[in-house]
């Protein structure tokens, strides 16, 4: 990555961790990500916008926040009804998830599902692009099953004018595993025009740039896991300082507060916190024994010591195993 063209990073959607109160307080301690997309939701045509996603995507608890909201979506109508209540509430672009691998979302033809069905894609995707002015985004898998079913894929989205398209270089079945099917996204790179951007495993510094060598007309990469295990990741491709534990250990706290402010009781705050520690433990030698007390506390004072027990007894790695 050269110093003239600084790579832009956004926040991949991470449903379960990356709602409204994460994204607010990262920002917040992490300024200087281009964007962070929404986790999904799904709208239907009587309920374009309910339950999780109305609270995330309420303008209030995104003030200040570049947020792209995401859909969940295979009927144009549920989608577009969506896309209006977002435009209303002054968002200017929407993502279509078609990566999504759960059994439940594929089943349904939706997510990485649709996939599957590249003649319903495409009816799908002319009807919304030539029913909405809002700018339409694609996260996208490079199949279900087969890599051999990515040029066909390509080729349909190339006749679209998609503000920018997303891939994640595996297959539905891939899941998050296995190595990342680099030669798929060569191939995008070769044989598209649209605005491409890269999403899969940019765990480490090293890994962006190296990615970012081997595709310079690339500009916008996209990090899930890699940003939620190290909150400064973009920071660091910005030319600035490693993550230290006084950092992570305040980002923690400013997040357990921030879930108390929104969340009734323990049980919720210590659900979201616990999740976060299957990236964060790694960034620790020897980490067992505060982390079993940190996964078996059943009130915030029981998981308060057990992460204190860690950050005072284990020390603390910039960059530990990576992988997830
Ligand atoms: C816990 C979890 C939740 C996810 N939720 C979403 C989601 O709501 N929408 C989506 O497009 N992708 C979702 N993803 C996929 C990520 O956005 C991303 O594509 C994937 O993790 C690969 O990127 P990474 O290697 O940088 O993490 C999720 C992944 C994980 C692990």
């Amino acid at each position: 990555m050269t110093t003239q063209t600084l790579p832009r990073l956004s926040f991949a959607p991470l449903e379960g961790i990356t709602g409204w109160v994460f994204r607010q307080v990262h920002q917040r301690r992490f300024p200087g990500l281009d964007r962070y997309y929404a986790p999904f939701f799904a709208p239907t045509t009587d309920s374009p916008l309910t339950g999780r996603g109305l609270s995330d995507l309420q303008p209030d608890h995104n003030q200040g926040v570049p947020v792209v909201p995401q859909l969940l979506a295979n009927q144009a109508e549920a989608f577009l009804a969506a896309a209006r209540v977002l435009q209303d509430l002054g968002y200017a672009e929407v993502n279509l998830n078609l990566g999504c691998p759960s059994g439940t979302v594929v089943a349904k033809g939706k997510g990485a599902g649709f996939l599957a069905h590249p003649q319903a894609l495409d009816a799908f995707l002319a009807d919304i692009f030539s029913r909405t002015d809002l700018a339409i985004s694609i996260k996208t898998r490079i199949g279900v099953e087969d890599a051999a079913e990515w040029p066909a894929l390509l080729a349909i989205f190339r006749r679209y004018p998609i503000r920018e398209l997303i891939i994640h270089p595996r297959l539905r079945r891939d899941f998050y595993r296995g190595p990342v099917r680099q030669g798929a996204f060569q191939y995008a790179v070769d044989h598209c025009d649209l605005p491409l951007c890269y999403n899969g495993d940019l765990f480490t510094p090293q890994a962006c740039r190296e990615l970012a060598a081997q595709f310079p007309s690339v500009s916008h990469w996209m990090a899930g896991r890699g940003l939620v295990y190290n909150p400064a990741l973009g920071r660091q491709l910005q030319g600035g300082e490693p993550l230290t534990p006084e950092e992570l250990r305040a980002f923690h706290d400013q997040l357990v507060e921030a879930y108390r402010q929104v969340l009734s009781g323990d049980r919720p705050v210590l659900g979201k916190m616990k999740e976060l520690w299957f990236y964060w433990s790694r960034h620790f030698l020897q980490p067992e024994g505060p982390l079993k007390r940190i996964r078996k506390a059943k009130t915030l004072l029981e998981y308060r010591d057990g992460v204190n027990a860690l950050f005072r007894d284990c020390p603390f790695q910039e960059e530990g195993p990576v992988t997830f």
